[in-house]
């Protein structure tokens, strides 16, 4: 089987990873990396690419920043020639970013098949561009990798048929049980620049933060500023800052105190070094709502709501909102939970990959 595997954005790196090397481990598929160049940046990209002991992009596209439209048409029109000039068997698709949807429009009519990696997850948000991204991309996929119970319920809800849907567990946390194999059994985290600073502040809260609804937003930047600043009044916080985030802190001249650190943007490995023995996790990520329910590490999630409700049911995850009353109470109820009493949901085990490709193998000529 001949395979494109597409990534754009950060947080797809870490779940084509484990699909990757998976796929090394196998004598009948072909699988290429497809790099759309949504971000570039050396720090968002390349030593993602390196941590994750990625091999460089066999493909990269180059599409960039712009709106919504012109970056997504940029990716649409290069992944078009691309797939044109090589006819790939199946594309895999990771996620929800623009890089997710721009490919799997264009596979879907060169009738190419389509997989879904991270298929049916739903916040019943239109005002994300994620959620529109995530059910375009499902209502045009032939599989549907699924992390979760939620994601099989909106699927089946929404009328895809019952036999493309595959709960498989989660990529992503193939990657997490992998990264942190090898940071335990590295040469010690002391090679971090963050090391001293972790070595100084035990009790460390840990914040990512990039959405457009929290960050574009002069107003609710400073609301939930106004909150992290007495949190940080409680526990020094480490925030590695996303570029659109750093972006606004310029532009609306948002105050963080000095107990709020700001970092550059880290690689995976050092971003786990941190959050994973963090006090408790701040965040509007996706993907860090379920790899701190993953490890069992307190989370508030900055948002009204979330795709991922799994974590949020029998994790750590608590939604603290976006107002700084809400986030104040979130961080009480957060710091009273014990995360011995968290549990990790079903199939996050560290053998999604190999799951998704005994059903991508086993159902080739099929679909
Ligand atoms: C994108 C994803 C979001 C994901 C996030 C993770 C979409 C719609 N959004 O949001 O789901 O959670 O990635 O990071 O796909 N920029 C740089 N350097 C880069 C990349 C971006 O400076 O390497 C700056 C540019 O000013 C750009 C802005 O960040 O305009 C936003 O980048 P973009 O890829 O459009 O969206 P993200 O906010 O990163």
């Amino acid at each position: 089987m001949n395979m494109f595997l597409v990534a754009g954005a950060r947080p797809n790196f870490m779940k084509i990873a484990p699909i990757y090397r998976e796929a090394g481990r196998r004598d009948n598929i072909s699988c290429r990396i497809v790099h759309t160049g949504q971000h570039y940046d050396y720090e968002m990209s390349q030593a993602f690419f390196k941590d994750l002991a990625l091999p460089e992009p066999d493909y990269f596209l180059n599409a960039g920043s712009g709106t919504h439209a012109m970056q997504t048409a940029r990716i649409m029109t290069s992944f078009e020639e691309l797939c044109q000039k090589q006819s790939p068997d199946l594309i895999i698709v990771v996620g929800d970013v623009n890089s997710t949807l721009a490919c799997s429009i264009v596979a879907k009519k060169l009738m190419i098949r389509v997989a879904h990696v991270e298929a049916g997850l739903r916040s019943f948000d239109m005002s994300m561009p994620e959620e529109i991204n995530r059910i375009v991309t499902d209502s045009i996929s032939d599989y549907f990798f699924v992390t979760e119970e939620s994601g099989e319920e909106n699927l089946i809800r929404e009328g895809k048929p019952r036999d493309r849907i595959h709960f498989v567990g989660h990529v992503m946390i193939d990657n997490l049980f992998h990264q942190l194999g090898e940071l335990e059994s590295g040469d010690g985290s002391t090679r971090f620049s963050t090391y001293p600073l972790k070595e100084k502040h035990p009790e460390y809260a840990f914040l990512t933060m990039h959405r457009p609804a929290n960050v574009d937003s002069k107003e609710s930047f400073a609301e939930i500023a106004e909150a992290l600043n007495i949190i940080a009044q409680d526990r020094p916080i480490l925030f590695p800052v996303h570029p659109r985030t750093h972006k606004m802190i310029r532009e609306h001249g948002i105050e963080l105190c000095e107990n709020i650190v700001q970092l550059p943007p880290l690689p995976f490995s050092e971003s786990l070094f941190l959050w994973k023995d963090a006090a408790v996790v701040l965040t509007d990520s996706g993907g860090l709502q379920e790899e701190t329910t993953a490890l069992k590490v307190r989370c508030l999630t900055l948002r009204e709501n979330t795709e991922r409700p799994i974590t949020v049911r029998i994790g750590s995850n608590v939604l603290g909102g976006t107002k700084k009353e809400s986030i104040l109470s979130a961080y009480r109820k957060c710091m009273q939970a014990d995360p011995g009493s968290f549990s990790v949901p079903l199939k996050w085990d560290g053998k999604a990959a190999s799951r998704i490709l005994d059903i991508l193998v086993s159902s080739a000529g099929k679909i």
